[in-house]
């Protein structure tokens, strides 16, 4: 940990190294590293406290460990979408949803060359990919929260299951608003740390669905 935390400083300096100084703009690929590196060292620091909170019981994994694994995935790839959004500055285009402007698909989508870069140069393709991975991760979580709650579940687990889903809510409202506002800073910041409540419960689920702890 402490080891991580070091190297998260120097990740720092080198982002701050790459703008700040005459503009106020850093690049959007060491923004999102250092945003990856916060959750990263953040994860393992919750992973070690959970453990040490709840000691594993048993090696027998519950059913929807998977599951709860993959969306949790799902929320880290959304989240790294976030950061190239904040990063290009790209919530202060296509101010408007579920269309962006008159499109469902904005016209520059491809258009820089070679088709890659789009995925991390462009601003309208970036915007639209964290659109795409937010919505999907949103229903995910709603199929998520509909199929366990039909199932026999320890207290400490549907508490979980139910927070994640009142959470998904939220960040989505907040991440609307955010942009049909055109970013105030206290509410992008705001769609940022509950970013990071969602990324916790999520955690919480992985871990107590991992060691037959969900008692
Ligand atoms: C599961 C849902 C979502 C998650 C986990 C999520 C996560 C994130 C994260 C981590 C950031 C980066 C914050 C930063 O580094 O400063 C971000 C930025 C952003 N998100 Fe989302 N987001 C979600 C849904 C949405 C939705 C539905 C929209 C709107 C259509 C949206 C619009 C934005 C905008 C405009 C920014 C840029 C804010 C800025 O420039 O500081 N988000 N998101």
């Amino acid at each position: 940990m402490f080891v991580l935390g070091g190297m998260q400083g120097v990740l720092g300096w080198y982002m701050v190294k790459s703008g700040l100084v005459d503009n106020p703009h850093v690049s959007q690929y060491r923004l999102t590293a250092h945003l990856i590196a916060t959750f990263l060292i953040y994860a393992y620091m919750f992973w070690v406290a959970l453990s040490l909170l709840f000691p594993p019981r048993s090696a027998e994994r519950h059913p929807w460990y998977g599951k709860t694994l993959a969306l949790t995935a799902l929320i880290t790839v959304t989240i790294i979408s976030g950061g190239f959004v904040a990063g290009l500055k790209a919530g202060k285009i296509y101010n408007t949803f579920p269309k962006m402007g008159e499109y469902w698909i904005p016209p520059d989508f491809l258009a820089l060359e070679p088709a890659w870069r789009n995925f991390f140069d462009n601003m309208a393709t970036v915007q639209f990919d964290h659109r795409i991975l937010a919505i999907t991760t949103f229903a995910l979580i709603v199929a998520y929260w509909a199929n366990l709650r039909k199932s026999e579940l320890p207290a400490r687990v549907r508490r979980g299951v139910n927070a994640l889903l009142h959470t998904a809510v939220l960040q989505v409202a907040l991440g609307i608003s955010t942009l049909l506002l055109v970013v105030p800073v206290l509410l992008a910041a705001t769609h940022q740390a509950v970013a990071m409540l969602l990324f916790t419960i999520a955690l919480y689920l992985v871990h107590a669905l991992r060691f037959g702890n969900s008692a």
